[in-house]
């Protein structure tokens, strides 16, 4: 009898072994994350710059010893579907299906509040939500979800140029310094309070696309030094509240305003030109003169490249006639002031560069409207 006690727990005791034994085999071929378990990360994000974000998240993840796993991503829904163009997926979802993510775990709500989606989110468990560029407001509801919060690159310092466009509306005010921040996403929009900031000086020629992709590589460098603070909380706890009499705003930019205007000083006008260019881009009438018949046309160009002038005035004649002058057109602008122009797109034809562009004219005169 108690031989047969003893065997049956000597049985119980090999059993457990044994179960304890391949445990650590598949311990010692996973890697010891698999002991902690991985946070779940939800990326939420849409055009060219977010899927860079998106890329420096996949390939923390990777990593071995990785505190986190991209568990879904949230995107816009695809564009064209509407207009019996071709649909193309959001650059973010194209970016992840090409990593060879799980398209049921790309979701793309037309507004992140509605019930269908807030169910999928819901039983994802999401522990964290990090948004880049995402395009949509998130409301209170979805919000509240991830227990760990939401965090935010925002290519601004913070609470400089809150909303829709703030390097654009940066670069329009001619600053010499910006920068991207990480921060909380609270209801009110861009006021939650900073983790951590990155500032950088503007080149007085950098576009803002080039700008913007600056920005968010060095927002994902942020995301990643700050996620381990974010996963033990002590983010939350030295993030800063915003200073609230400091804010100001960013709006979203309207196409209406790509028209330049040669009454306004070629700073401001070259400001424009770098801040709009990508979309919608910046344009102006111009007139085309035939000498000969005294014949004119009203033509739209797009002006790509810009430099304010400083040279002398290389100017003669009529006050309104632009110039040739070593490979630019020089356009005169308000108060004396003169904007060199390098680069223009006439509708329908490619970017030229301003000596190409007056070689077309064959001798007609060029002049601001
Ligand atoms: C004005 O436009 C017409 C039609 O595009 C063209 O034939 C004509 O040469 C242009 N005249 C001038 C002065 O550019
Ligand atoms: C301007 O463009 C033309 C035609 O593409 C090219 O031959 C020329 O080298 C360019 N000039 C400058 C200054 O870039």
């Amino acid at each position: 009898m108690m031989v047969l006690i003893w065997s049956s727990s000597a049985m119980m005791l090999r059993r457990f072994c044994c179960f304890s034994t391949s445990a650590s085999s598949s311990f010692a071929s996973a890697p010891l994350s698999s002991l902690n378990k991985k946070r779940r990360l939800v990326f939420l994000g849409s055009p060219q710059v977010s899927a860079s974000v998106l890329d420096a998240l996949f390939s923390a993840s990777s990593a071995p010893d990785s505190l986190f796993e991209v568990a879904a991503i949230v995107t816009q829904p695809p564009s064209g579907r509407d207009r019996g163009r071709k649909i193309t997926p959001s650059p973010v979802a194209q970016r992840a299906l090409d990593k060879g993510f799980p398209s049921d775990l790309i979701f793309t709500p037309v507004k992140a509040g509605e019930e269908s989606f807030l169910e999928n989110f819901k039983s994802l468990e999401p522990e964290l939500c990090v948004t880049a560029a995402y395009g949509n407001i998130l409301p209170s509801k979805v919000l509240k979800i991830p227990s760990l919060g939401t965090v935010n690159i925002h290519p601004s310092l913070l609470p400089l140029y809150r909303g829709a466009a703030p390097v654009q509306r940066a670069l329009e005010d001619g600053v010499k310094e910006t920068g991207v921040s990480l921060a909380f996403t609270v209801r009110q929009l861009d006021a939650g309070p900073v983790i951590s900031c990155q500032r950088i000086d503007v080149d007085d020629q950098i576009k803002a696309p080039e700008l913007l992709e600056l920005l968010f590589a060095q927002g994902s460098e942020l995301l990643l030094r700050e996620l381990p603070s974010i996963f033990d909380g002590s983010a939350k706890r030295k993030a800063e509240e915003q200073d609230e009499s400091k804010a100001t705003l960013a709006p979203k930019i309207t196409p209406k305003e790509s028209w330049l205007s040669f009454d306004q000083e070629a700073i401001t006008l070259h400001n424009k030109v770098r801040a709009f260019a990508g979309w919608p881009g910046t344009r102006a009438k111009v007139m085309i003169v035939d000498p000969q018949n005294g014949q004119s046309n009203t033509t739209e160009l797009k002006i790509i490249t810009t430099r304010v002038y400083n040279g002398a005035k290389a100017q003669s004649g009529d006050a309104d006639d632009v110039v040739f002058n070593k490979g630019s057109l020089i356009f005169p602008c308000g108060r004396q002031t003169a904007l060199e122009v390098l680069e223009v797109q006439l509708p329908g034809t490619k970017v030229v560069n301003a000596s190409a562009f007056w070689n077309g004219l064959r001798g007609q005169k060029l002049k601001r409207i």
